[in-house]
């Protein structure tokens, strides 16, 4: 069969190679080295144990005159190889152009035992096969291979599925060091990808020197946290210079993203005036969608955007400049005389259509400059900006209907793309079976050019922005360049897996640390003893074991249990958390897992729910309220169970007459995210399950909790019990609407809970 499938590939390739003596199209994954996988890899089979070059450690090369190969020089020179470009008679290595059709950025490799040869149409196109020759060497050679190395007898002939296959990387909820963007370049660049999004411009931090307005980064680029501390910065212009030859030389472009018309509020703290209100606000240090955002109807602020516009495009030599436009409230626009007085002169119907004339009117100044923007899909909410690239984030949805308006889309829907998103949601197999193309944009007017992972950074500062890029880029990177043909072929993830092993040696030697493939690890939680649970954490992925300890609540009596393995269970009486410390292949990860339990009496005991809990929420299912497992820091953590607008009432039947010494649950405020405390809580016990006394209710959380809106768990405890009953009964009065100050006045707010416990004296 494979036989057969490289005679077909000499079809396609016409003469070049089908001279080679015996030649058999590997399985995928036999080249271990190999990330993305080509489209065909041959191997050479009579080359004595699949030996082909070999090197000593000096190595001549040639390639065209006027082709410069700066990233493979420098790579050469730091390898301690004795290299040298020679004229092509005397080249063992020797890059020829041809002016075959070898596909977008395509190239045919040839590696024998006496040379390499690669035949491709462009510089841009030798980059890609230097990186497949890069990656067929032995992974230590990226520190260094003085005395030399061989590489496997094999002809690749490839080419990219996709355009535009990139990483958005936000250096401004967090400001990223220029030695680190650097860096992303560098891992981006050794799997093929071209495309660096650099969102420079948001509200809690503007990183873009702008000559015209030097406030920008001097005001915007720092704010003081709620601790009080200042963080911040931004680049100098030398440092985006330095930062975009790096990426030219490895063939990445870099496209700046300069959001607009919201998510501006550091620009409206260096310059008020930008606004509808003019009011002087800081650069906040909180996430979330503002609603001040620029004033579309004064004429000086489209006169410094266009300001800012040109000294970005004279910056940044892409041909795409991506002005963002995705979440923006209209609400300072409705009450704005600016703003409602341009909708009258230009006729608009409303607000959508403002936005739509605000960024119509930057695309055409972009395009003054030979330019064209791209924008997230909101920008179509007005009617399609004229000429926009159309970057599909809420699902595919922009994407399809951009592509049927007959322009191009760029797809990084949140459902597969968003890395920032933990691997719970978003794990490398979620990843790797993304369909960048769906059958709905397929055969349209426009195309979907490629795909982008998205790396927001509200929770992840520079120090762990690796772990979240890596592994899952590198999926995303396979889909995008290999294409379906590589990624739903039977066995197809395996074979991926295999080869990212090799990549992640690489990785090792290049100093760049990636993170977990998927959530590591699993909780089981059985009924254990009277007042206990069974807790057994188990291996969630390859490779993964480590060790598991728990530690009691402050106050809780509960022996310390010794430590066992990921896979051994331990007994849990009272609160506590386990820790996981998560090994993989045996060597510790420094990633600590930690699920907060409680084995306690109601822990596995039926419940009795008035209410039916969200789907997005169930916390596990019915039963979850009483299944050992508490909620944690993390809302969506999958323990926590939650409604919106309702009551919550919930029985617990605790088998028999028991000794109740304290009631225990605990709630999430989270005001940012509609979730809110309960009016109160109130317990009732009974002894039928029928007839039910009132234990005093509690509130004890007034309207003080979390002003700024941030997130926390909040205890609910009544001890110092004396009862005896059968049945617990908790219910949460929802406080109703959010209130007036809310950014969702009046919709109906969320109740978080987690779980019911119910501590018993023997
Ligand atoms: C986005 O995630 N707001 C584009
Ligand atoms: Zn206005």
């Amino acid at each position: 069969m494979w036989g057969a499938w490289a005679l077909l590939a000499c079809a396609v390739w016409g003469v070049m190679g089908c001279l080679q003596p015996s030649v058999h199209a590997l399985p995928q994954g036999q080249i271990t080295g190999l990330v993305p996988q080509p489209q065909h890899v041959i191997l050479v089979e009579d080359a004595p144990d699949g030996r082909g070059f070999r090197s000593d450690g000096s190595l001549y090369v040639a390639w065209p005159a006027s082709w410069a190969l700066p990233a493979m020089s420098e790579w050469l020179e730091a390898s301690g190889l004795a290299w040298q470009r020679v004229d092509e008679g005397a080249a063992e290595w020797t890059w020829q152009r041809t002016d075959q059709d070898l596909g977008p950025e395509g190239y045919v490799l040839d590696v024998s035992q006496d040379k390499v040869t690669v035949t491709c149409a462009d510089e841009e196109a030798a980059f890609r096969a230097w990186t497949t020759l890069r990656q067929l060497m032995p992974p230590v050679c990226e520190q260094g291979c003085p005395t030399g190395f061989t590489l496997p007898a094999v002809r690749v002939e490839d080419h990219a599925h996709l355009a535009h296959r990139g990483l958005l990387l936000d250096c401004c909820r967090h400001f990223m060091e220029p030695e680190f963007v650097k860096t992303v370049i560098d891992v981006l660049a050794l799997q093929k990808m071209n495309v660096l999004h650099w969102h420079l411009t948001e509200d809690q931090g503007w990183r873009l020197p702008i000559e015209a307005y030097p406030q920008l980064t001097e005001v915007g680029g720092y704010r003081t946290e709620a601790d009080g501390t200042v963080t911040g910065g931004a680049y100098t212009r030398e440092e985006i210079l330095d930062i975009l030859d790096h990426a030219a030389a490895r063939h990445v472009e870099v496209i700046p993203e300069i959001e607009m018309p919201g998510h501006c509020r550091a620009a409206l703290a260096a310059y008020p005036w930008l606004g509808c209100t003019g009011d002087s606000l800081p650069v906040p240090s909180n996430w979330g969608v503002f609603k001040d955002v620029y004033c579309a109807g004064n004429d000086s602020t489209m006169a410094f955007m266009k300001a800012v516009l040109d000294e970005v495009c004279e910056l940044f030599p892409s041909d795409i400049i991506h002005i963002g436009g995705d979440e923006v409230p209209k609400v300072r626009w409705a009450e704005c005389p600016k703003c409602q007085a341009k909708m009258k002169r230009l006729g608009l119907q409303d607000e959508a259509q403002l936005q739509t004339a605000f960024i119509n009117e930057m695309g055409a100044h972009v395009a003054k400059h030979g330019k064209r923007i791209m924008g997230w899909d909101e920008i179509l909410e007005g009617g399609l900006p004229e000429g926009a690239v159309v970057q599909s984030w809420r699902g595919m949805q922009g994407a399809i209907e951009a592509t049927h308006l007959g322009t191009d889309a760029v797809v990084s829907p949140t459902s597969h793309c968003y890395l920032d998103y933990p691997l719970r949601s978003t794990d490398l197999a979620e990843v790797y079976s993304f369909q960048p193309v769906p059958e709905e944009a397929q055969n349209q007017p426009g195309q979907i050019v490629g795909g982008e992972c998205n790396m927001w950074t509200e929770r992840a500062p520079q120090d762990q922005v690796m772990a979240k890029v890596l592994p899952r880029a590198t999926g995303l990177a396979e889909v995008l360049w290999s294409g379906p043909d590589v990624t739903e072929a039977e066995g197809a993830y395996d074979g991926f897996l295999t080869r990212l092993d090799a990549l992640g040696l690489r990785w090792g030697f290049m100093d760049v640390q990636p993170g977990l493939e998927g959530v590591p690890v699993s909780l089981r939680v059985a009924p254990g003893r009277p007042g206990e649970v069974d807790v057994t954490v188990e291996a969630a992925l390859r490779n993964v074991g480590g060790r598991v300890r728990f530690e009691p609540a402050d106050g809780q009596a509960s022996e310390r249990a010794e430590e066992v393995n990921v896979g051994q269970s331990i007994q849990v009486k009272g609160r506590g958390t386990i820790f996981v410390d998560v090994a993989v292949r045996g060597r510790r990860t420094g990633v600590v897992e930690a699920f907060p339990v409680a084995g306690h009496a109601a822990a596995h005991q039926p419940l009795d729910l008035s209410y039916v809990p969200s789907p997005s929420y169930t916390g596990g299912g019915l039963q979850a309220l009483a299944d050992g497992r508490r909620g944690s820091a993390d809302f969506r953590d999958g323990a926590w169970q939650a409604v919106q607008g309702e009551d919550m009432t919930c029985t617990v039947d605790l088998g028999k007459p028991t000794s109740i010494s304290a009631l225990e649950t605990q709630l999430y405020l989270y005001q940012d995210a509609w979730i809110f405390m309960p009016e109160a809580v109130q317990w009732a016990v009974s002894s039928d399950g029928r007839r039910f006394v009132d234990l005093p209710a509690q509130a004890p959380w007034g309207d003080a909790l979390s002003p700024d809106g941030r997130q926390t768990v909040v205890p609910v405890r009544l001890q110092d019990l004396d009862v005896e009953a059968r049945y617990v009964r908790m219910t949460l009065f929802n406080a109703g609407p959010c209130p007036s100050w809310h950014d969702a006045a009046t919709e109906p707010s969320w109740v978080f809970v987690d779980e019911l416990v119910v501590e018993s004296t023997p």
